[in-house]
């Protein structure tokens, strides 16, 4: 019997969603059971532009057939084989693929499932690495207020959003976070990087002080933070963080589950922002949502450290039962071929001004208190409303709303965003804005 996966569900009720009210979702679900290209559709077959990529995902754009095609030869070939003490071809491949267009510094990879395991394997590398140089002293974490790094113990410890750390106590010891670089006064409706607040990094300074230079282990931070609403960082900030932790022997990791893989119209921030930490994380994209993937790059520097005790022991105990799965490994090597053939990046290039332009005629629309953009990445705030009790309740309407005229917009907070598949056209980005104006006018 051929499995039919479009027809309806018997009941909703069993399914806990992650990060959703499920009262309020079920009353009113939004159902989809099909995607390609720049489409959703829903069960009654009407057409939703994708203005999310999924979850900033779907970099590609959805039903790839070179990814569909690589993914099933290697199901066809192996379904599965262990990464602890054994190996296959593709996983290899795909770590070479991936390393050859990194920037230079970075010459291995660690794969795990997620970006929240791409995030726990990159704070963990930093520590066993200071550890394993005799500098164990080195124990402190910082991440920034507004980070998102996933849900992992370590991901929500140097993470930044209130409501994902409060609910689970104590987090990891040993931390401490840096202030957000949000600046509605100053910045507002800044295109790109915003021009004030560089000095906000001179607070590493002031942390470093405070702990102590040889407590430190690494600073964490998204080069643009995704989740809290699409935060650019000011004009010099990252180079400022760089300079510091340089100075002082603390290790800077890129958290790029957003922003790596394309979002810039580049395989990383660092060939965008021209910054080079000393690891990087990235995910979603790179194997364009198909099969859970995360992968944790680290510098030479940081691979060779590793490499000096006795062969026959393992240098790092940190592993996932489907770290380097044969399926996420070919769907790598998938995205890959998809992202040249079709030129996909450069799309996302020359599509960024665009783009720009038009959400940011969103500005003078009703409720719009401030827009921000990086390459294919926008957010969009939105007022508060006036019930004490539902303060964002304007993004949540828009969003449903959008749904209901055919348009996958996300929001957090008071912030929609924008992060839609990079093969994007004029046309849809004209529908996308266009859209959300005429919602915004019914509020
Ligand atoms: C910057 C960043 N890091 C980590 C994560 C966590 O990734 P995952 O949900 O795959 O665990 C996310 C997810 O959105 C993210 O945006």
């Amino acid at each position: 019997m051929a499995y039919d996966f479009t027809t309806a569900a018997n009941s909703l009720d069993e399914f806990w969603m992650p990060f959703t009210p499920q009262r309020y979702f079920k009353k009113a679900p939004r159902m989809i059971v099909r995607a390609k290209g720049m489409y959703y559709y829903d069960p009654e077959g009407k057409e939703i532009l994708d203005a999310a990529a999924g979850m900033w995902c779907v970099n590609a754009g959805h039903d790839q057939p070179k990814i569909k095609e690589a993914i099933t030869a290697q199901l066809e070939l192996m379904d599965y084989a262990p990464c602890f003490q054994f190996g296959y071809p593709t996983v290899f491949k795909a770590a070479s693929r991936l390393i050859a267009d990194m920037p230079e510094p970075f010459t291995n990879v660690f794969f795990s499932n997620s970006g929240s395991e791409a995030v726990d394997t990159a704070l963990k590398i930093a520590l066993a690495y200071h550890r394993i140089r005799g500098e164990g002293t080195r124990r402190v974490l910082i991440g920034r207020e507004r980070g998102y790094h996933g849900v992992g113990f370590g991901g929500i410890s140097v993470g930044g959003l209130p409501y994902n750390r409060a609910t689970f106590g104590q987090l990891l010891p040993n931390l401490d976070h840096l202030r957000h670089t949000h600046d509605l006064m100053r910045n507002a409706f800044a295109r790109g990087m915003p021009d004030h607040g560089a000095e906000y990094a001179d607070e590493l300074d002031r942390l470093i002080y405070l702990h102590d230079p040889m407590n430190i282990a690494a600073v964490i931070v998204e080069p643009v933070a995704g989740s809290t609403g699409v935060l650019p960082p000011p004009k010099g900030y990252l180079q400022r963080l760089r300079e510091i932790c340089t100075k002082h022997g603390i290790l800077l990791i890129f958290d790029e589950v957003v922003t790596g893989f394309g979002r810039f119209g580049t395989m990383s921030s660092v060939d965008y922002f021209g910054v080079t930490p000393d690891l990087i994380t990235m995910a979603k994209g790179i194997t364009n949502g198909t099969v859970p993937l995360g992968a944790t790059f680290v510098t030479k520097t940081i691979y060779d450290a590793f490499m000096n005790g006795p062969e026959h022991v393992i240098e790092l105990m940190h592993g996932y039962t489907y770290s380097g799965h044969p399926l996420a490994a070919a769907a790598i090597i998938g995205t890959m071929d998809t992202i040249q053939d079709q030129k996909i990046w450069d799309n996302a290039k020359a599509m960024a001004k665009p783009f720009e332009d038009a959400v940011h005629s969103l500005k003078g629309e009703p409720h719009v208190v401030d827009v921000r953009n990086c390459g294919m990445l926008a957010g969009i705030q939105l007022a508060e409303s006036k019930d004490p009790n539902d303060l964002n309740k304007y993004p949540r309407e828009v969003s449903y709303e959008l749904f209901r005229r055919g348009l996958m917009v996300r929001y957090t907070g008071p912030n929609l965003y924008l992060s839609p598949p990079l093969i994007i056209n004029q046309a849809q980005i004209d529908q996308i804005v266009t859209t959300i104006k005429d919602v915004l006018k019914t509020l």
